[in-house]
């Protein structure tokens, strides 16, 4: 197979409307099966080394290419690649090696606000690298249901391990009736940003989730995720926390930020 992620034209997000740019993820759907296998053939030694995953997430995952004024100038040129995650590389990468090393336990991931979808198939290979008995994944976004999931259902059919895909507000009835039903083991919230929203995700799984992770912890675009975690820090005292906070000297201000609550 050839391992050149396919791109988009430039113009694609200014110009097109939300479900206009869904064509055209469908026709670049192909990036999910050599980000799959260029993921796994990544040697255990390489996998929790910093400084090689952080290269893997820029070089071999790829960027999003919306909110570019939170992206280092050096990363642009990954930017609208690959699986077009919204992260920032080097809290990404030293999350995911963090989750490889305590999400083992844990049989069920639930992701609201998935965008795209690729930090979502990102984070459920890490997850099922660690524990092949994963059984299932929730995926939740306002849109329509993002080629790259759909792409992502298709590679992992008959393998013991389901993907859902929830279309609609993470507030919904369905959506609520949905978690209190499944109980998702893991909770990754980057859906509704302003303040009530965030906490109403949280309040939802707090009950199931044995790590809670919340997005835009340490940011000055996005004030209320970050008053969010650092209330939910103090508020939640029988859970650790850690975070992936490191920013690109490049840049002046605070951007994006990952935290998790955990039980320890
Ligand atoms: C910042 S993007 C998520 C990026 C994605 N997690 C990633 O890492 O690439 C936020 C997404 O949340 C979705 N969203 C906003 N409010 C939501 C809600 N109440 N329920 C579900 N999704 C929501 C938006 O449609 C948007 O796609």
């Amino acid at each position: 197979m050839c391992l050149d992620f396919q791109t988009l034209p430039e113009t694609v997000f200014s110009e097109d409307t939300t479900m206009k740019v869904r064509e055209y993820f469908s026709r670049i759907a192909a990036n999910v099966d050599i980000f799959v296998e260029q993921f796994r053939s990544i040697s255990d030694d390489l996998l929790y080394d910093e400084e090689y995953m952080e290269r893997f997430v820029i070089e071999k995952i790829g960027l999003n290419q919306e909110g570019l004024e939170e992206i280092a100038p050096e990363l642009r040129p990954y930017c609208g690649r690959g699986l077009y995650i919204w992260q920032n590389p080097r809290q990404f990468s030293k999350y995911i090696i963090w989750m490889l090393q305590n999400a083992q336990k844990y049989s069920s991931y639930l992701e609201i606000g998935c965008r795209w979808g690729g930090t979502f198939i990102v984070v459920c290979e890490i997850l099922r690298r660690v524990n092949p008995n994963l059984k299932w994944a929730i995926a939740a976004d306002l849109i329509e249901k993002p080629p790259f999931i759909e792409r992502y259902m298709e590679l992992t059919k008959n393998s013991g391990f389901d993907i859902l895909y929830f279309q609609g507000s993470s507030t919904s009835e369905e959506f609520i009736k949905l978690v209190n039903e499944k109980k998702p083991e893991i909770s990754f919230i980057d859906g509704d940003h302003r303040i009530v929203g965030a906490l109403k995700d949280h309040m939802l799984v707090r009950e199931y989730s044995g790590i809670i992770i919340h997005h835009d912890i340490s940011s000055d675009t996005v004030p209320e995720t970050t008053l969010l975690w650092n209330s939910l820090k103090k508020l939640e005292s029988g859970r650790q926390s850690v975070e992936f906070t490191d920013q690109y000297q490049s840049q002046k201000g605070k951007y994006f930020g990952i935290g998790a609550l955990y039980n320890g």
